[in-house]
C-alpha cells in the first residue's frame, strides 16, 4: 500500500509539474516571442494542448504583425499627404494628424481639443456643427462644408479647412477629418492678376486720353492752324507708337507665360545673338551717343535655349543701359563660361545706378524707379518682366548690380549644351 501510494504521488507530481510547465509556456505564448515547446512526457493530453495553443498563437501573432502593418501603411499615406490633415473625434479632440499638420502646428498632444492649435471660431463652430447630433442621435448638418482661414505667424498663411465627416467613427476614433489646403499662391496670383489688368488698362488709358484730346483739338480751336496740326499729329504718333509698344510687350509677356514650364532646347550661338542685337539698336546707340562694346570669350560653348527668346532678353538690357547711359560712355557686353555648365553674359553701363532698395522689384510688371523719365524714355515698364520670365524658362539667372553714381550690371547667367 505504501509503494502504491508513494508511485502515485511521484506521478501526480510530475503530472502536476507537467501542468505548471504547460500553464507557463501558455502564459509565454502571449509575449513577443515564441517559447520553447515543453516536453511534457507525463501528461501527453497536455502536449497536444500545448502543441495546439503554439499553432493558435502563432496565427494570432501572424495576424497581429499584419493589422500591424496595416495601420502603419495607413499612417505611411496619411503622412505623405502633402496637406495637413487632422482627425477629431466625437468630443472635437485631435486623435490623428499627419507630418505636414505636424510641420504647420507643431507637435500636438493626443486628445487635446481642437481650439488648442487652431483658435479659429468660424472653423470651430464648423466642425461643432459637423458632429452635432439631434435628439435622436443621427447629425443634424450635411457632412462637409468649407471654411477660408488665414493662419497667423510669418509669412501668414492663407488655407482654406476642408472638413468631412466619415459615416462612422475610425478605429482611431476620427470622426472628422479636415484637411487644410494652402491657399496663399493662389490669391496672390488672383491679386496679381487683378493688379496686372489695373496696371495695363491704366497705361493704356493715358496715351488713349491724350489722343482723343489732340482729336478734340484738331477739330475745334486748332482747325486752320497749320503749325499746330503738324506738331499735335507729332504727339499723336508718339501716343500711338506707346500703345503698340505696350500690346506688343504684353503679347511677348503672355506669349512666354503660357509655355514657362516648356524648356527651350536649341543650342544657340550668343555671339551671334548679341551682334544682332548690337545691329537692331545700332541707330539708337548714335542717337544716344553710346557706343556697344560686344567682347565674347573665344571658346564660349554654345547656350541651351530658344534664339528668338535670347535676342528679345539682350536687346532689352541693351536697350536699357543704352537709355541710362551717361553720353560719351559705352555699354560693355561680355559672354564668358560660368563654371562647367554655364555662361553669364554681362551688360554694364556707366549711370547714375539705381537705389538698391529697388533692385528686388525691378522685375515686376510695370515697375519702374522713375516713373516720368522712364515714360519720356519710351518705356513701358514690362521689359525686364519679360527678361526674368524669358531667363526663368532657360532655368537660368538674372543678377542684378548696381553702384549708384557709378552704374549697373545685369548679368544673364544660362545652362550650355550638355
Ligand atoms: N540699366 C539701367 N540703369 C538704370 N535703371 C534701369 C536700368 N535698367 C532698368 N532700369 C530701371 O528699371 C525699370 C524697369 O525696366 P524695364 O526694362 O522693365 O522697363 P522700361 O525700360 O521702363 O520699359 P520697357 O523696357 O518695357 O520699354 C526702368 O524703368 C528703370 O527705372
Ligand atoms: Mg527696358
Amino acid at each position: 500500500m505504501a509503494g502504491i501510494a508513494l508511485a502515485t504521488a511521484i506521478l501526480v507530481q510530475r503530472y502536476l509539474g507537467s501542468l505548471a510547465r504547460f500553464a507557463r509556456f501558455v502564459g509565454e505564448l502571449s509575449g513577443e516571442q515564441e517559447p520553447a515547446m515543453p516536453r511534457l512526457p507525463f501528461a501527453p493530453a497536455t502536449e497536444e494542448l500545448a502543441s495546439a495553443a503554439a499553432t493558435l498563437a502563432a496565427g494570432w501573432r501572424r495576424q497581429r504583425a499584419s493589422i500591424d502593418n496595416l495601420a502603419q501603411s495607413a499612417q505611411a499615406i496619411v503622412d505623405g499627404l502633402p496637406d495637413p490633415l487632422i482627425g477629431v473625434d466625437r468630443q472635437r479632440r485631435i486623435v490623428r494628424t499627419n507630418r505636414a499638420a505636424r510641420a504647420l502646428l507643431g507637435s500636438i498632444g493626443a486628445e487635446r481639443d481642437l481650439s488648442t492649435v487652431l483658435r479659429h471660431p468660424a472653423l470651430l463652430s464648423a466642425i461643432d456643427a459637423l458632429l452635432e447630433t439631434g435628439a435622436d442621435g443621427n447629425f443634424v448638418n450635411p457632412d462637409q462644408t468649407a471654411v477660408d482661414l488665414v493662419l497667423s505667424g510669418v509669412p501668414e498663411v492663407e488655407v482654406i479647412a476642408h472638413a468631412r465627416r466619415l459615416p462612422r467613427a475610425a478605429a482611431d476614433g476620427s470622426l472628422a477629418l479636415i484637411v487644410l489646403h494652402d491657399t496663399t499662391a493662389l490669391r496672390r496670383a488672383e491679386r496679381m492678376r487683378a493688379d496686372f489688368v489695373a496696371n495695363a488698362s491704366h497705361e493704356l488709358k493715358t496715351p488713349i486720353a491724350g489722343l482723343l484730346g489732340f482729336i478734340e483739338t484738331l477739330r475745334g480751336p486748332a482747325r486752320d492752324d497749320a503749325a499746330a496740326r503738324e506738331r499735335f499729329l507729332g504727339i499723336m504718333a508718339e501716343q500711338a507708337d506707346r500703345m503698340r509698344r505696350l500690346v506688343d510687350d504684353l503679347l511677348t509677356l503672355s506669349r512666354i507665360e503660357q509655355h514657362e514650364h516648356a524648356r527651350p532646347d536649341s543650342a544657340v550661338d550668343l555671339a551671334r545673338v548679341l551682334a544682332g542685337v548690337r545691329d537692331l539698336l545700332q541707330l539708337k546707340a548714335l542717337a544716344r551717343g553710346v557706343a556697344v562694346d560686344i567682347a565674347v570669350d573665344p571658346g564660349l560653348p554654345r547656350a541651351l535655349g530658344d534664339y528668338d527668346e535670347l535676342t528679345i532678353v539682350f536687346q532689352n538690357l541693351i536697350d536699357n543701359a543704352l537709355k541710362y547711359a551717361r553720353a560719351g560712355t559705352a555699354v560693355k557686353v561680355t559672354a564668358r563660361p560660368a563654371g562647367t555648365d554655364r555662361v553669364a553674359v554681362s551688360v554694364g553701363d556707366e549711370s547714375d545706378g539705381i537705389p538698391a532698395a529697388h533692385l528686388p522689384r525691378l522685375t515686376e510688371r510695370f515697375y519702374r524707379v522713375d516713373n516720368a523719365r522712364s515714360r519720356q524714355l519710351g518705356g513701358t515698364g514690362l521689359g525686364l518682366a519679360i527678361v526674368k520670365h524669358v531667363v526663368n524658362r532657360h532655368r537660368g539667372r538674372l543678377d542684378i548690380r548696381s553702384t549708384p553714381g557709378k552704374g549697373s550690371v545685369f548679368t544673364v547667367t544660362l545652362p550650355v549644351v550638355p
